[in-house]
């Protein structure tokens, strides 16, 4: 069970706004904040290099707390920027050829989908996105089939930005494990909602974000590397943290998944990073998960009463992310008016989710994302503005 109370309490955003939108970016803990504004003090008083020595531990555990919440080991892990180049170092990693088929789902994310035409577009692979069933899941019988024919990568998104359903992830790894196929998942609106554990998914790649439902700073973001997969992935781009310059001709690349980071980076935002993941860790991934898919059936259950509101969540399993349209009222204007309200909600445009929004004939969607320290005052304030 969530501490609702303690949740609030130690986090100073709740005493401001109806925060609706943590999967845009959730409201930090202090305990993050805190970590973060005390390392760059730190770095304003005796220099950057000197705090990174200075503060190493605390940057070192980002690893393992990343490894704790993923079931990997500290090695597999790579700390990033965000999301994106998370997904982005595995993916053009890969050596595609004419023909190579790149399996993904229909809820794909918009800057993983434009990465996939870009190389396809470059190396003659091609992009097929897996049947969906009527529950907007995709069709693990046609995945099978397709996998039959042969593939090169199957990509696929976790949970959508614009859609409350939770893709069959571990039903996909089972597959991919079995055909051979190596298997990205971008885990970005997942991580830090629900349990996520690379080894019951069955994943060889996962790409997640520090901001989102995890808590964390903004501009951090990490990529997990199976050890089964690292050393025969070579990034795209290399620097003197992720290879050796060995000889006048020669380098090696290091062989864990820091290959896919570089020297430089945000050190505040890795020990922020840390705190926040242990800090999940602390409420346990189940518990939040509880409260939050509890929060979201209630939220659309209040939609649902609500006259004009359509609530536009497809799957079986559901999570923290809710959206509806307004009829009437465009997506945009909704969103203005309900800040107006001191309530935080986001929209998702057809251009983030292209595919799955253009097959149901959809337009931009509202989206309000619940997290656990949400109550349900403000899920009612939330459908009393909207009445
Ligand atoms: C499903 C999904 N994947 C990837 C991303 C990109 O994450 P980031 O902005 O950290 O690169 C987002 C961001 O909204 C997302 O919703």
């Amino acid at each position: 069970m969530i501490d609702v109370e303690r949740a609030r309490r130690e986090t100073p955003g709740c005493a401001h706004v109806a925060h609706l939108n943590n999967a845009g970016a959730a409201l930090p803990p202090a305990a993050v904040t805190d970590a973060v504004v005390g390392h760059l003090r730190l770095e304003e008083r005796i220099g950057g290099y000197e705090a990174a020595a200075a503060a190493a531990a605390e940057v070192e555990n980002a690893y393992p707390a990343i490894a704790r919440l993923l079931g990997c080991a500290p090695h597999e892990v790579a700390v990033v920027e965000n999301a994106t180049r998370g997904w982005d170092m595995a993916f053009y990693a890969f050596d595609f050829h004419p023909g190579d088929r790149i399996l993904t789902v229909r809820t794909e994310y918009a800057s993983n989908v434009i990465a996939l035409l870009q190389v396809a577009r470059r190396t003659g692979a091609v992009i097929e996105v897996i049947e969906t069933d009527e529950h907007g899941l995709p069709s693990l019988d046609h995945l099978a089939g397709e996998l039959e024919r042969g593939a090169a990568l199957v990509a696929v998104t976790h949970v959508p930005t614009h859609s409350g359903l939770v893709n069959p992830a571990a039903e996909i790894g089972a597959l991919t494990r079995a055909a051979g196929v190596p298997y990205l998942l971008d885990a970005c609106q997942s991580v830090g909602q629900l349990p996520v554990d690379v080894g019951e998914i069955g994943c060889d790649m996962l790409a997640a974000t520090g901001r989102k439902f995890l808590r964390g700073p903004r501009g951090t973001g990490f990529l997990y590397v199976s050890e089964r997969l690292v050393e025969r992935l070579e990034p795209p781009f290399l620097d003197l943290h992720a290879a050796t310059w060995t000889a006048p001709d020669a380098y090696e690349i290091r062989p864990d998944a820091r290959r896919f980071e570089t020297w430089e980076t945000n050190y505040a935002g890795k020990i922020g990073l840390g705190v926040a993941v242990d800090y999940a860790l602390g409420w346990g991934l189940d518990a939040i998960e509880a409260r939050v898919t509890a929060l979201a059936e209630g939220l659309r259950e209040r939609l649902r009463a609500v006259p004009g509101v359509t609530v536009r969540d497809e799957g079986k399993r559901r999570c923290g992310i809710v959206t509806f349209t307004v009829d009437g009222v465009p997506a945009t204007e909704v969103r203005r008016r309900l800040g107006a309200a001191g309530i935080n909600t986001s929209v998702s445009p057809m251009e983030y989710a292209r595919f799955d929004l253009a097959a149901r004939r959809l337009p931009d969607l509202v989206r309000a994302s619940v997290h656990y320290y949400n109550t349900e005052d403000e899920l009612d304030r939330l459908c009393a503005a909207l009445r």
